[in-house]
């Protein structure tokens, strides 16, 4: 997903027993309104920035470089501009920024609050958006939504891993990303609604509807129970002990209970988590989550999932067309994370993640070649085989990156690292991911207009480091039960192995037959 925190158990953990009780669909619900959030953010801003009405109010400068061809501006560039950056950017700065608070409201004062002040902060957010008169107002909404963001991604995860009976974790785990690739596929929709509405009042609407999910979210919130770790976690053993009654809806509880109180009880003793996450022993984990988050932003997705419609004007393409396009491209990324659901435990991580780097690496190649030879500073005319070329090849890329990078991104770390450090290894993997997610927000539209089509080689070269990465440094984890991770993955690996060999210092010792329970604190 696109947020972390879960907990995936895969296999070998303790299995208890468990019912799919309605506070467990109602959980999943909650997955479904945190992640259709956070995607709808994602693709509706590509979408309103192509919109002239809306260009016209805030961003004047760029609608007279889109509109007037006698203003002798490069294709590339007529996007090029910072605020209109800082527009998709901020939130994700936001959202950083807030993961920090976030980590300790969820530890402190539970999920289900900090759920709760997500979904607050995502309604002001909304508001402000849809009534924006001035850029300030457009910028501080999407601050509100990022901080929403920052709270929705820590706590959402936590509690669905929490709430849910081991045998359906792992599967809520690409859920939320699907229902992710599902909030930017509306976003899309939407953008190709609302831009036909007279006026100049659909990008209102486009920025309005965000409220939708943000409501259920809020109420959700309301409804639910607090997950039984983090009552149990803050003392209330009483409560956790009733509230694990009703979710499992069965009265045998005791034996998960009697594991939850022991592994709140050892998180405890893990007196600096971050630290421990820097230990020499835990490096193979830490290396591969930074790496892997900060590699999923440079394959370049979010230069589609924010900007296509953008993308897709600049190199030709007509208002309608632009934004028709990226409803396709945002359908292929639903239905190919579909995919990676059916293959991840079928064909495994790796096959599947080396197999995308050669097919997003050529459809990137295919891209700038036909753009260096048919877009120029000055002409775009790409004509109509040439540009349905290039919305297939952004569709074969998307579809690559959808049923590898984009969910084994989040499922690698969330089963790789071990308990001491989980929690804490999560909070750095959202942390990373938000950064590099700012940063191609940020700076695409400006390389865009530097790099020309040679942007497209610019990420196909990252998508290269990155599988030669794959290669040699990511080892399969496909069934293999989290807690035997160290021996049965680490220790067999011609590099890893010299890490968790000679060095076992940890400053908690004890080891727990949990499956990924009682951790969540950060
Ligand atoms: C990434 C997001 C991206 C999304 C696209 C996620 O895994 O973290 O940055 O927008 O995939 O589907």
């Amino acid at each position: 997903m696109a947020g972390g925190g879960f907990v995936s158990s895969s296999a070998g953990g303790t299995e208890f027993e468990a019912k799919i009780t309605p506070i467990v669909i109602m959980s999943c619900i909650m997955a479904a309104t945190g992640g259709l959030m956070f995607g709808y953010d994602v693709g509706v801003s590509g979408g309103v920035t192509s919109m002239p009405a809306f260009l016209e109010k805030f961003f004047p400068v760029v609608a007279r470089k889109t509109q007037d061809p006698t203003l002798n501006n490069s294709n590339y560039c007529k996007y090029d501009n910072q605020g209109l950056q800082l527009f998709t950017s901020s939130l994700y700065l936001a959202g950083l920024t807030a993961t920090f608070f976030a980590s300790y409201t969820t530890r402190t004062l539970g999920r289900r609050p900090t759920m709760l002040i997500a979904g607050l902060f995502f309604i002001a957010g909304v508001v402000l958006n849809a009534a924006a008169q001035d850029l300030a107002m457009l910028i501080v909404g999407r601050i509100l939504l990022g901080c929403g963001v920052g709270f929705a991604n820590q706590a959402v995860p936590l509690f669905l891993s929490e709430i849910a009976p081991t045998r359906i974790r792992g599967a809520l785990n690409i859920l939320f990303q699907l229902n992710v690739t599902i909030g930017i596929l509306f976003a899309n929709l939407i953008n190709y609604g609302t831009a036909k509405i007279k006026g100049g009042w659909g990008w209102r609407l486009s920025l309005g509807l965000a409220g939708v999910p943000a409501v259920l979210l809020t109420v959700g919130a309301l409804l639910v129970s607090e997950t039984p770790n983090s009552l149990i976690e803050r003392g209330r053993l009483d409560e956790g002990k009733a509230v694990l009654r009703k979710i499992r809806g069965t009265d045998k509880i005791e034996p998960e209970f009697l594991e939850l109180v022991e592994a709140s009880r050892i998180a405890k003793e893990v007196k600096h988590p971050f630290r421990n996450l820097l230990k020499r022993k835990n490096r193979p984990p830490l290396v591969i989550s930074i790496a892997l988050q900060i590699f999923q932003q440079c394959t370049g997705i979010n230069a589609i999932m924010f900007y296509a419609p953008v993308l897709f004007n600049t190199v030709g393409f007509g208002s309608d067309a632009s934004l028709y396009s990226a409803v396709i491209t945002g359908a292929v990324n639903v239905l190919s994370t579909v995919v990676s659901i059916y293959s991840v435990d079928r064909l495994g991580r790796r096959k599947l993640l080396l197999e995308a780097g050669v097919q997003m690496l050529l459809s990137q190649v295919v891209i700038a070649v036909v753009l260096g030879i048919k877009v120029t500073d000055h002409s775009d005319d790409l004509g109509k085989g040439f540009a349905v070329l290039v919305v297939i090849m952004v569709c074969t890329f998307v579809s690559a990156f959808a049923w590898s990078w984009g969910p084994l991104g989040w499922l690698i770390p969330s089963e790789t690292f071990p308990l001491e450090t989980r929690s804490a290894g999560q909070s750095v993997t959202v942390c990373v991911n938000l950064l590099f997610t700012f940063v191609i927000a940020q700076a695409f539209l400006s390389m865009l207009c530097h790099f020309k089509f040679g942007i497209f080689l610019f990420f196909s070269g990252w998508v290269a480091v990155m599988s030669v990465f794959v290669f040699f440094l990511v080892p399969e984890t496909k069934n293999v039960p989290i807690e035997e991770m160290t021996e049965k993955v680490w220790a067999q690996h011609w590099l890893w192995k010299r890490f968790v060999e000679e060095d076992s210092d940890v400053e908690m010792e004890g080891r727990v037959g949990v499956n990924g329970k009682g951790n969540g604190s950060n």
